[in-house]
């Protein structure tokens, strides 16, 4: 393919009005974590810290033209202004009150936006104890079919919508992890799947509820939690069918975070790995519901995954071919939302000779996530109104999981996924994409 065609040339027209952002999940950490801060941040109280749409820049052109605009300031992006938040949950409680339950920002962050918290009320909840067996809220919608709670999650989002008047939304699902399920022929294509709905088939969750919603009503749909939900045949035919963007999933906090950061230098350098252990203790509704071994198991696969694809054994077997792969989660009260994550990494150098590395990440779980949803809300806004649609792999940077197309591997390696992400932007832009190979500056200078 010629660079050329890797230009976009098409003007992106700056957002105007109001943008909504519905939450699935909107009394928990994460949620809740991101609308204070980005209250907070409007109101000049806090920084953005760890998101690239707010702080980071991108270089363009040549490294001589010096030319790195803040990524806000080059793509056409929502402001946080035009932000408004609204979502479901089982438990009644408004965002202060969720807030100050949640034990991740104190007093002095949440008070003085105590007013605006107070006023995010979630909507009933389409919920199913079957799928989060942990959790006993009863803020919950009593349509009977599931084709009810579907038009009853579409009715509520259009009365939202009217009611503030928003231009454009985007879903983010932020609720608890559901029980692991298998990919099933009931997921193999739209068809099946509304079949299925028509049949009130217990195999589908209430994720996949807000998504058949969200895609139905053209909204775009990020998946935060490791549930499956878009991540299947129907819904990505779906996706496309409705000219909607999605992505997921599960977003890319701590641990995963440090393992796609570690493991490509290891694999860089060659280094060989005998086993990697990890561990986690935390005290949040998050690892309640994740003490249930059917939901750590939805969240065990997305973890594991992830160093077998940066790793590549099949390619690399000298160093790579047995390694011993172990991740655990422990529920741990007294450490709320302050995870502790332990990594004991067993590496090999010259000649095989042992060496050890380990991590103890002391991080805020949800300090990590809402920065990461800030970005996705706004990015897949710029992809709606761009007309991307389906799977959008250049937010793999976001997710342990990342969605991909079917026959093509996943991409894990964070700096790859930063490349990708930047690159797409370049190409909406029009700019020319940075492969850093570098030899042209020497190339041409002997030309000269
Ligand atoms: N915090 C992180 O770093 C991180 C990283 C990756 C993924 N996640 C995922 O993000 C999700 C949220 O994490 P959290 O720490 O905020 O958890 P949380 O338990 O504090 O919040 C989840 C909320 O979802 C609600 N909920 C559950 N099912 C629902 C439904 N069907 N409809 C509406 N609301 C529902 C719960 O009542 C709860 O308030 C989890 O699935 C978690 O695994 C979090």
């Amino acid at each position: 393919m010629k660079e050329e065609s890797l230009k976009r040339k098409q003007e992106i027209q700056t957002p105007k009005g109001k943008l909504g952002v519905l939450i699935p999940g909107i009394g928990g950490a994460v949620s809740t974590t991101l609308i204070a801060g980005t209250e907070l941040v409007r109101q000049g109280l806090g920084e953005p810290i760890g998101s690239l749409t707010q702080l980071g820049t991108i270089r363009l052109g040549k490294r001589f033209e010096h030319r790195s605009p803040k990524i806000k300031e080059f793509v056409p992006l929502a402001n946080l202004e035009d932000i408004v938040f609204a979502g479901w949950d089982l438990y009644e409680a408004n965002g202060y009150e969720a807030s100050l339950y949640a034990r991740v920002l104190n007093r002095e962050h949440l008070d003085p936006i105590k007013g605006f918290l107070s006023e995010i009320k979630p909507m009933k909840a389409a919920f199913d104890r079957k799928f989060v067996r942990n959790l006993d809220g009863s803020y919950i919608k009593e349509e009977k079919s599931l084709r009810q709670l579907v038009e009853a999650i579409k009715e509520d989002m259009e009365a939202f919508k009217s009611q503030n008047g928003i231009e454009r939304c985007v879903m983010v699902w932020c609720g608890s992890t559901e029980i692991y399920s298998e990919a099933s022929d009931i997921y193999q294509s739209s068809q099946t799947l509304y079949e299925a709905l028509e049949h009130n088939d217990p195999r589908i969750p209430p994720s996949m509820i807000y998504a058949l919603a969200a895609l139905e009503s053209g909204i775009p749909f990020v998946n935060g939690a490791p549930n499956l939900t878009v991540d299947v045949p129907a819904m990505i035919q779906l996706a496309q069918e409705k000219g909607v963007p999605i992505a997921g999933k599960d977003f890319k906090t701590g641990q995963t975070l440090m393992k796609t950061i570690l493991a490509p230098g290891l694999k860089a350098r060659a280094l060989g790995l005998e086993g990697w252990f990890s561990t986690n203790i935390l005290g949040n509704r998050d690892g309640l519901v994740l003490d249930d071994k059917d939901s750590f198991k939805t969240k065990e696969e997305s973890k594991l995954s992830v160093l077998e694809y940066i790793l590549q054994p099949q390619l690399y077997p000298t160093l790579y071919k047995n390694y011993f792969h172990k991740v655990t989660i422990n529920y741990y009260p007294p450490r709320g939302d302050n995870k502790e994550g332990w990594d004991c990494i067993d590496i090999y150098g010259w000649l095989g000779y042992p060496m050890q590395i380990k991590v103890d990440f002391l991080c805020r779980d949800s300090i990590l996530a809402a920065p990461l949803i800030l970005d996705l809300v706004l990015f897949m806004d710029l992809a709606q109104r761009v007309g991307m649609s389906g799977i959008q792999e250049w937010l793999s940077f976001y997710f342990k999981s990342p969605m991909h197309k079917e026959g093509l591997y996943p991409e894990h390696d964070l700096f790859i996924q930063s490349m990708k992400l930047k690159n797409t932007l370049r190409y909406l832009m029009g700019e020319e994409q940075i492969t850093h190979f570098g030899l042209d500056y020497y190339l041409n200078e002997k030309q000269e």
